[in-house]
């Protein structure tokens, strides 16, 4: 059983990345594999609409998006990190979320059954906006999404900073407990 953790801001070694790495860690001391993939440095174009994946299960764009496709496809659960910019998820786990959604919508729902939900940083404001806007993509996809101790969410600005939230570390830490235990009970 494996879940990957996306990590959808561009700059590495930030705080999305170490509250994933947190979540990870709660993950895989319950057993299961683990695997964060960023998104950072990568080339991830936003869906065209050229209905390409409606005749089959591919993207007419050609840049770093398909081979993480098909990790998403491999794993149990998936997490979405973000960070907030301008009150909302970043362009680039967007532009993943639009075309891997669409790819899976049209080719089976084959993200149907799994676990998922997001995790998301900001300095101040728009975490709740963007921790719903995560979980949309989750629900129309048909993942389970379980729950923590509060939403997902968590704060900082500069690199490092999100390791001083204490409880936006312990609930990313919970939701990973409760993302094990699901993801055991749906494979069962
Ligand atoms: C372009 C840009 C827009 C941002 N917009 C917001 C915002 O709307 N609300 C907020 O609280 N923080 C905002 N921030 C701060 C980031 O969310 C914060 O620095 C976060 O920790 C970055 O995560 P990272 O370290 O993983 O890159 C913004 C940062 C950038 C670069």
């Amino acid at each position: 059983m494996k879940v990957i953790a996306i990590v959808g801001s561009p700059r590495k070694n930030g705080n999305t990345e170490l509250l994933a790495t947190h979540t990870l860690k709660a993950i895989a001391e319950e057993g299961l594999n683990t695997e964060l993939i960023h998104l950072a440095g990568l080339e991830i174009k936003p869906c065209n609409a050229c209905m390409v994946c409606q005749k089959e299960e591919k993207c007419s764009i050609e840049d770093d998006l398909f081979p993480i496709y098909l990790k998403m496809k491999e794993a149990d659960g998936i997490i979405l990190a973000s960070p907030v910019y301008f009150g909302s998820a970043t362009s680039l786990i967007k532009a993943l979320m639009e075309r891997a959604g669409y790819m899976a919508r049209l080719n089976g729902e084959p993200f149907q059954g799994k676990v998922g939900g997001p995790l998301v940083v900001a300095r101040r404001a728009g975490q709740n906006f963007t921790f719903a806007q995560l979980t949309l993509w989750f629900q129309i996809l048909g993942f389970f999404v379980p729950g923590s101790t509060y939403w997902n969410v968590a704060r900082g600005l500069e690199k490092g900073e999100v390791l001083r939230d204490e409880e936006g570390l312990k609930t990313a830490w919970n939701f990973g407990k409760n993302m094990a235990f699901l993801i055991k009970k749906v494979r069962s």
